[in-house]
């Protein structure tokens, strides 16, 4: 069944675009029909880091307050079989939307694709709120470090609110050495600290900042430990969707 994932953080630039790039283009690399949709009205990034600029016409604002129809503001990767994108909106003025639109969106999305990933704004508010709307799940991304772990937490209790039962913590731009050295929580107290459950790890990799400044998912460059690591972050998804509680 499809699945709409909601990829959120409490602070800014904790890796969520990096992460719901990678995390779509690792599920069409296993065959999986993935759209990507940036709801990060304003300040949206995703079209970059996919390196899809130029392709985008019309914008997810435009679907949903019926300029456009869906097939038109879909923009395929021709690097994947499946993956396709919605780019955000410029404007930041989102008004006259509602969560009713996103949800309505996400539904329809639901119908022609296995995976729906919504790349939503930093914090809570009502951007956040908006992009939330229609998901089955969240995808928490966190730094490790105590204020955006708290940070995070929040996020946690919001979107809970919001009815989603179903959370999941990423871990990114972990450095080993400083977690060795005792610098920054270790991996038990950041399970101990967070309720929503941890899926993965991603180290800080200089080769990560790259690829999004390149527009090329990291996750292309096969055999990496990188691309092994989504690969697993995928397949734990997959397992969880399949006997775990996302089902
Ligand atoms: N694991 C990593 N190692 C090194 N650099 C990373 C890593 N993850 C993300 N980055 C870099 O950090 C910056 C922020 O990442 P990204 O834009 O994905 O964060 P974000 O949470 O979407 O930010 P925003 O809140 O502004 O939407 C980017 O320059 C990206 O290349
Ligand atoms: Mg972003």
């Amino acid at each position: 069944m499809s699945k709409v994932y909601l990829v959120a953080s409490g602070k800014g630039g904790t890796g969520k675009t990096m992460f719901a790039a990678n995390l779509g283009s690792s599920y069409a690399q296993k065959g999986y029909k993935v759209v990507i949709v940036d709801m990060d009205m304003g300040l949206r990034n995703l079209d970059l880091y996919l390196g899809l600029e130029n392709k985008v016409v019309y914008d997810v604002y435009d679907v949903m307050t019926g300029v456009c129809k869906i097939k038109q503001a879909l923009i395929k990767d021709s690097r994947f079989e499946n993956l396709y994108i919605i780019g955000s909106s410029p404007e930041r003025e989102k008004g006259d939307l509602t969560p009713l639109h996103v949800k309505i969106l996400c539904e329809k999305l639901k119908t022609d694709f296995d995976y729906v990933i919504v790349d939503a704004p930093s914090g809570i508010d009502d951007g956040m709120v908006l992009a939330s709307a229609g998901a089955d799940a969240a995808i928490i991304v966190a730094t490790p470090e105590y204020a955006a772990l708290r940070d995070a937490d929040m996020v946690d209790r919001e979107v809970l609110k919001m009815g989603i039962r179903r959370r999941y913590l990423i871990i990114n731009k972990l450095s080993a050495s400083l977690m060795n050295a005792g610098c920054i929580p270790s991996l038990q107290e950041i399970t101990n600290m967070m309720r929503a459950r941890l899926m993965g790890i991603i180290q800080f990799d200089t080769n990560i900042n790259l690829s999004t400044n390149l527009g090329e998912p990291i996750v292309l460059k096969r055999d990496t430990y990188i691309q092994k690591n989504f690969s697993n972050i995928v397949d734990r998804f997959i397992r969880e969707e399949i006997t775990g509680s996302l089902r």
